[in-house]
């Protein structure tokens, strides 16, 4: 456990590397060289908060799909009217849209549905639609999928307009006057939710299921102004790999690609923690019985917070979690080395996501004169114990008495709210 926790340790200087090496990628991308960042350009800049009127706003992340009605009322204040959610692969098996057998046609029937359902309940047809993958866009409304990331396989979209897959399916419904107003993605979606109502939000980010971050560009190299770059921040490859990343990427989808969303995002987490565990069970078979670690995927989120949850001395939760889901039971130092696992890769994802910020960070502001807020959405910040804890305490850790420039806030709602915001945007 001792070796599993060196490798899977970063210090502080090799946090600022990181950072710096994002840094550098961010000044490659902008100059239009080799980088494994994207810099794609959102066609947004900061709202007023004073952006209002009411919104279909439509949030396909990859698991879910949810439409909601919003109604912005300026000064920074909007209400979400209604809320609608559905799962793209039914967990009872009757469907999956997100699977190698589905394509697009089906997928986004089933999206415009979900809007005509709200549609027909509110009284407008503009909509914004947060598209939570990399997608290159020409303006605000135009956006091609350059690939699908969270391991989605769902043919006929890469490659594709899904403004046009969306509107055509909307025809389809027979709801052909729903116009989309603006496609974002959903950092872009956080940026914006947080700017309309916190002042000096220059990044946005999501650390749930998959992991990315967008900023607002004071230059943007298509516009010379400021412009809400996403950098699809989960390609970022400088990074030092563990063997267990290495046998996750190898493992993967898409081998070589997303190799930071494969150390930070919920898709992933507990298969990291399970490869650990089947590891390490090998060596401690005798209280650890490696069958429990042989399905991929086996562990999520859900269970590491468990892990990460139980403060008791006797990690009593984790006993009854054992008991109650596996059907075991398993010693006092077993379900330490569990516990040890999920917090080494959990802590060293909020590590990561934090260095990132800080490369941001000394990419705009190298001297830190101004304050900046950084908005964070998803179940990782939002729900793992000591996640938001780990983020803070690394930026303080880098940043010293410059850190308190720096506020990092949770943006519930920014896929949707944002989406609105973008709409209004894109209706003046
Ligand atoms: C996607 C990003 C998205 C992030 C968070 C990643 O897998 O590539 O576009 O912002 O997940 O949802």
């Amino acid at each position: 456990m001792q070796k599993v926790k060196n490798t899977f340790t970063l210090t502080p200087e090799q946090i600022v590397t990181i950072a710096r090496a994002f840094a550098s990628e961010m000044t490659q991308g902008l100059l239009g060289q080799k980088s494994s960042l994207k810099i794609l350009p959102s066609f947004l800049t900061r709202p007023t908060g004073n952006e209002s009127g009411h919104f279909l706003a439509l949030d396909f992340g990859g698991t879910n799909v949810r439409t909601l009605f919003v109604s912005l009322a300026g000064q920074g204040k909007y209400r979400i009217e209604k809320s609608l959610s559905a799962p793209l692969k039914d967990p009872a098996g009757k469907y999956d849209l997100i699977g190698g057998g589905t394509d697009a046609e089906a997928l986004f029937d089933f999206i415009a549905s979900q809007v005509n359902t709200v549609a027909k309940e509110g009284s407008t047809s503009h909509l914004g639609h947060t598209f939570s993958f990399p997608c290159e866009q020409i303006d605000l409304t135009t956006a091609v999928l350059l690939n699908w990331t969270k391991e989605i396989k769902t043919s006929g979209v890469e490659g594709k307009n899904v403004t046009a897959l969306l509107d055509r399916a909307l025809a389809r419904q027979g709801c052909g006057t729903i116009t989309c107003r603006a496609v974002i993605n959903d950092t872009v979606g956080t940026l914006l939710a947080a700017a309309y109502q916190t002042p000096h939000t220059d990044i946005g980010s999501i650390c749930g299921t998959g992991h990315n971050t967008c900023y607002l560009e004071p230059v943007s190299p298509l516009t010379g102004r400021p412009m809400i770059i996403n950098l699809e921040s989960g390609n970022f490859d400088k990074l030092p790999l563990t063997p267990y990343d290495e046998t996750l990427d190898r493992q993967s989808k898409k081998p070589g690609q997303q190799q930071l969303e494969k150390m930070v995002s919920g898709r992933y987490l507990g298969e990291l923690v399970r490869l650990v565990l089947a590891d390490v069970s090998e060596r401690f078979a005798d209280i650890l019985p490696s069958c429990l670690f042989v399905e991929p995927y086996s562990l999520d989120t859900k269970e590491l917070s468990v892990l990460l949850a139980d403060e008791t001395q006797d990690l009593a939760a984790i006993e009854a979690w054992l008991a109650s889901t596996l059907k075991v039971y398993l010693p006092l130092e077993a379900r330490r080395l569990m516990k040890e696992a999920a917090t080494l890769v959990t802590t060293r994802s909020a590590q990561l996501a934090a260095a990132s910020y800080l490369g941001i960070l000394f990419k705009i502001d190298p001297e830190f004169t101004q304050p900046h807020t950084i908005a964070i959405d998803g179940s990782l910040y939002e729900k793992l114990p000591g996640y938001a804890a780990a983020i803070r305490a690394t930026l303080t850790a880098a940043l010293g008495s410059k850190a308190s420039l720096v506020n990092v806030i949770l943006t519930k709602d920014g896929s949707g709210v944002g989406a609105a915001i973008a709409a209004a945007i894109g209706e003046k």
